[in-house]
């Protein structure tokens, strides 16, 4: 394990999961999310904005298509859904379009499937990020990466997951596409940690973002440290805070 901190600003176990995928899907590096939702639409805002035009494959999972209809007239990104077949949806783009969403095979019930090469080639001679939604195929039977897509999304609560036991979320792609995506997602924002008690250097972790000046400014200075109690046993938490203290 290549980090051990557990805070979300400064990388966690999370990296050996992404690992994993990335290896699997034969790509660099990718961002993990509480839900493959949180995937989706974060890879979508990370490479559209407003006034961009977005084409969405029909038959889409409907949180998907809920997504689109929903929040992207809100930001001002336009939209249209498309047939199934890959030269609907190579027809349709027009100047302003950025990105291609799609599933193939797509969510039950349908189960259509598109030539993922037809559309990834087509993509890239237009500069348009192409992102497949591979929940239901799974890395095992289909690796959209190797025929020429740009980001590949998983819903982690599903095959990945396996026991039904986990909830997340994943966006596999180049280091490249990786930082715009963990970008978005942190101004989107994320869970400092969960109930347990944690001690940690804002200036390095929730803020860094923020310039040093501006830390300044608001009263962050490098040396603060904040400590969040969470639900252990009061006479433990004093316990070792002492013990901290005292070596
Ligand atoms: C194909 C597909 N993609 C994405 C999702 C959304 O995943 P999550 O429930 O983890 O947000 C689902 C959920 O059923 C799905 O079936």
């Amino acid at each position: 394990m290549k980090k051990e901190t557990k805070c979300v600003h400064t990388g966690s176990y999370r990296d050996v999961v992404v690992n994993k995928l990335a290896a699997l899907e034969e790509t660099e590096d990718g961002v993990l999310f509480s839900s493959g939702m949180a995937a989706m639409s974060t890879s979508v805002m990370s490479f559209a904005r407003s006034g961009d035009h977005v084409v969405m494959r029909n038959a889409l999972y409907g949180g998907t298509h809920a997504f689109a209809t929903y929040l992207l007239d809100r930001l001002g990104i336009h939209y249209n859904f498309t047939a199934t077949g890959s030269d609907a949806v190579c027809s349709i783009v027009n100047d302003r379009t950025k990105v291609i969403v799609k599933e193939s095979p797509t969510n039950n019930p349908l189960m259509d499937i598109i030539d993922i090469r037809k559309v990834a080639r087509f993509a890239k001679t237009r500069g348009i990020t192409s992102i497949i939604d591979n929940t239901f195929a799974t890395p095992v039977n289909q690796n959209p990466i190797k025929l020429g897509i740009d980001i590949v999304v998983h819903s982690g609560t599903k095959y990945l997951g396996g026991h039904s036991d986990i909830c997340c979320g994943i966006a596999v792609t180049s280091s490249k596409n990786t930082r715009h995506i963990r970008t978005t997602a942190r101004h989107l924002g994320g869970s400092l940690g969960g109930v347990e008690t944690t001690i940690c250097s804002p200036a390095t972790t929730s803020h860094a973002k923020i310039s040093a000046e501006e830390r300044k400014r608001v009263g962050i200075t490098d040396s603060l440290l904040r400590l969040s109690a969470g639900i252990e046993h009061v006479e433990d938490l004093v316990a070792d805070l002492d013990q901290t203290l005292n070596s």
